[in-house]
């Protein structure tokens, strides 16, 4: 058996990939939806099942936003396996976009018009709140949650003899000039989704520095522009049958950007074409793309991060002190919880 966790919801790039991977199943894959909301993980779980009934889908309930959910997520999965070959690291919110009307029309008329529609670089900025644990929610959400489990994760996916993959959903939105190494979290900016990919870049790479001994590699790849709740987001307002009539617009911009993957099938593609890649030949420097061409053909293409050991280090140190901190912090609490109940009874 070829064990794999995938974290998502019910919808989206997570589901279509649980597709694609049990459409190709000949029976030796177990899968794992790891889901904050277990009524839409049922639901997810039903209709893979639907579609492929001897297939072998198990649930886990984790919230990547919140420190205690991580861990006795992570507790559960070292009960129930003794390993692991892939975890899919795809969870990730773009909570309250802002759509910047005036820098999209100051796109419109530029060179840089192609990337802007491309990576949205310039044109979405976002609200970020603050978690129950104290963390930012983005980099809780997109970033520190998958890292913590990751650590906790280490007996399954580092096993002699053998090799594990992990592989993170981020963005071509991952940009440099929006992460700061003293502001890791992005409390002060307003692009934390931004820096939230940037920074999953950075970390894929200090990742294989420190695992790749161990037989543990990952990678990160782009899924393109896809039509997904995450992009509905972006503009909540328009009506679902606004972004029907938009897709032969947006069909159109895909003869000359072919990120414009759109359905999550295409977005999936990337994901889909890691699983079946022997981890050592992989590039850690590359971010892997799903790519759509005008004419509807879907590819993956490796691409240069813009990216570099000095910081991708520099990051792995400060993500491992405020995990020793988060840690202290979470004992402290539950030994608090603890007590408090002794006295109540
Ligand atoms: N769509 C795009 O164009 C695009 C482009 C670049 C990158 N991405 C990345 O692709 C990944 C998948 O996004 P998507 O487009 O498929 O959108 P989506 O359907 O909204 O999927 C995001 C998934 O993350 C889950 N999630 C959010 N917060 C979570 C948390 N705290 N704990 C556990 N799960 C959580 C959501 O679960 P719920 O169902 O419970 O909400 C949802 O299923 C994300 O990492 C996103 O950043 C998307």
């Amino acid at each position: 058996w070829l064990i794999c966790i995938i974290i998502f919801g019910a919808s989206g790039i997570g589901l279509a990939l649980c597709e694609r991977l049990l459409s190709e199943d000949t029976g030796g894959l177990q899968l794992c939806l790891a889901c904050r909301n277990m009524c839409r993980a049922q639901a997810a779980r039903s209709a893979l099942l639907t579609s492929h009934p001897t297939a072998r889908v198990a649930l886990l309930q984790m919230d990547t936003s919140s420190i205690s959910s991580v861990l006795s997520a992570a507790q559960e999965v070292r009960l129930r396996y003794n390993r692991l070959d892939y975890l899919y690291l795809n969870a990730g919110i773009m909570p309250n976009p802002q759509f910047d009307v005036q820098a999209f029309f100051k796109g419109l008329f530029s060179s840089k018009i192609i990337t802007m529609f491309a990576t949205g670089e310039g044109i979405l900025t976002q609200k970020d709140s603050v978690t129950p644990d104290g963390l930012q929610e983005v980099f809780a959400t997109n970033l520190f949650g998958h890292f913590l489990l990751v650590r906790e994760l280490e007996p399954v996916l580092c096993q002699a003899g053998q090799t594990s993959q992990l592989i993170w959903t981020s963005s071509s939105n991952a940009h440099r000039s929006a992460f700061d190494l003293e502001d890791i979290q992005h409390q002060r900016g307003s692009q934390p989704y931004s820096s939230s990919k940037y920074a999953s870049d950075l970390l894929s790479l200090a990742l294989n520095t420190h695992y790749n001994k161990q037989g543990l590699y990952s990678s990160v790849i782009c899924p393109g522009f896809v039509m997904t709740n995450l992009t509905y987001g972006i503009l909540p307002s328009f009506p679902a049958f606004l972004w029907t009539l938009l897709m032969p617009v947006f069909w159109l911009i895909r003869m000359f950007t072919n990120t414009f993957t759109l359905m999550p099938y295409n977005g999936a593609e990337a994901l889909f074409w890691l699983f079946k890649q022997k981890p050592e030949s992989l590039d850690p420097q590359a971010k892997y793309h799903s790519l759509t061409s005008g004419l509807g053909h879907t590819y993956t293409q490796p691409r240069k991060m813009d990216i570099d050991l000095e910081t991708s280090q520099a990051l792995y140190e400060k993500l491992l002190q405020l995990e020793s901190e988060v840690r202290k912090k979470h004992k402290a609490s539950q030994h608090y919880r603890e007590r408090q109940s002794q006295w109540e009874h």
